[in-house]
């Protein structure tokens, strides 16, 4: 499998296909008679949200067989009136949030589904979709728990949570056996979601775990030990719906325990070309912990980030991903969006930062589309 990822697997993007712009409108499958973007009588828009003008793929969101419009997204966020025009809904939406009301109330699963958020490739949207998926989730009445395993600590950042060096962390989760619910904290800005941070210490549990028995079992471990991670009849409704692990770009111990913890492998592809290159080798990782250490673990969920449906080059990756993964890959694509890339700067993330632009009603209907579809493994 290795070799149809490699750069030198013909994958083809066109001439030129790089630096190739073009008007959405001439992509196959954008919608016909669609306004330009920014045109007056393109309303696809969250204006009342303030998207920048280089927010650049700010109406194209991705489903099966071509782009959408962000208005088309917005229509698509149930539990809406359906009277409401495109932008009264994402100002609904703003509003809800804002007044901490789950947009939807979704079933949840009948047992707590732990995703491994994984690509040793670094910037792909790791932790940008952990923690907006994370958060989308609770807005559709999941409880949800964000394991952040990398030492850069994003993820606990764009959380608002406390991770200055010395807090309990993913670290004393790892090397001292901490149980997770004295290590966990909850999230300001998201009812239902709790976070183990990641400070600068676990920069060193790679080399500390080296000598520890079992060292790929520590994250299982406390999982398993967990109180409120399990099946609805064994925990009752306070359980935990969803875990999230966010890994660090590289296939090391940190990672490896989260692949033998979990059972849903999520990983989120750049809709650009070097983005494929990797992906053999975390795919015959995957096979390899399969096989020796967790026979449970399945790529369940690709989802496509930072698409920019104006090039080509996109729609080219967004494409041959979907031949080789087919169904695992979520019909919605994440756009390359200004607000998504700011809101960790103000400590949240885009579903609160601003829930009614294009970023936040992808990733809320990426999350439904999660919860919906069910666990694929
Ligand atoms: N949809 C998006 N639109 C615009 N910018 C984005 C989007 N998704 C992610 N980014 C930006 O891309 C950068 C990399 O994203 P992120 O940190 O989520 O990747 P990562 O895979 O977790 O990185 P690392 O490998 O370092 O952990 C960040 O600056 C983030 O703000
Ligand atoms: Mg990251």
């Amino acid at each position: 499998m290795s070799d149809s990822w490699g750069p030198g697997s013909g994958f083809s993007t066109g001439p030129e296909a790089g630096a190739e712009r073009e008007s959405p409108q001439n992509l196959p499958g954008y919608p016909q008679g669609t306004p330009a973007p920014g045109s007056p009588g393109d309303d696809s828009v969250s204006r009342e949200t303030g998207a920048r003008a280089d927010d650049v793929s700010r109406e194209t969101a991705v489903v099966t067989g071509g782009p959408v419009t962000a208005a088309q997204l917005a229509e698509r966020a149930a539990g809406f009136d359906d009277d409401l025009t495109p932008l009264a809904r994402a100002a609904q939406a703003t509003v809800m949030v804002r007044a901490g009301i789950p947009q939807e109330e979704l079933d949840r699963p009948a047992e707590t589904r732990v995703f491994v958020v994984a690509n040793q490739k670094g910037g792909v949207g790791k932790t940008t979709s952990t923690v907006n998926l994370a958060a989308a989730l609770t807005q559709l009445g999941q409880r949800v728990l964000v394991i952040d395993l990398d030492p850069q600590g994003n993820a606990s950042t764009a959380l608002n949570i406390e991770h200055r060096q010395g807090t309990p962390s993913s670290y004393e989760l790892l090397v001292d056996g901490t149980a997770i619910a004295d290590l966990a904290q909850a999230c300001p800005d998201a009812a239902g979601l709790w976070v183990v941070p990641a400070t600068i210490d676990l920069a060193g549990a790679e080399i500390e775990l080296v000598s520890v028995v079992a060292r790929e079992q520590r994250l299982k471990k406390a999982l398993d030990a967990h109180p409120r991670i399990g099946t609805a009849a064994a925990v009752g409704p306070d359980r935990f719906d969803y875990v999230f692990i966010d890994c660090p770009p590289s296939l090391g111990l940190l990672t490896l325990n989260a692949l033998v913890a979990g059972a849903e492998m999520l990983i989120p592809i750049q809709a650009e070309y070097y983005a494929l290159e990797g992906l053999g080798q975390l795919l015959a990782t995957v096979d390899m912990v399969r096989a020796h250490l967790n026979p449970e673990l399945a790529v369940s969920t690709i989802v496509l980030t930072m698409f920019d449906a104006r090039t080509r080059l996109a729609a080219g990756v967004a494409h041959e991903v979907r031949e080789h993964f087919g169904d695992q890959v979520l019909k919605t694509a994440i756009p390359r969006s200004v607000r998504v890339s700011e809101a960790p700067s103000y400590g949240q993330t885009v579903m609160t930062y601003d829930p009614g632009s294009p970023g936040a009603l992808s990733y809320l209907e990426a999350a439904r589309e999660i919860v919906t579809r069910g666990s694929m493994t």
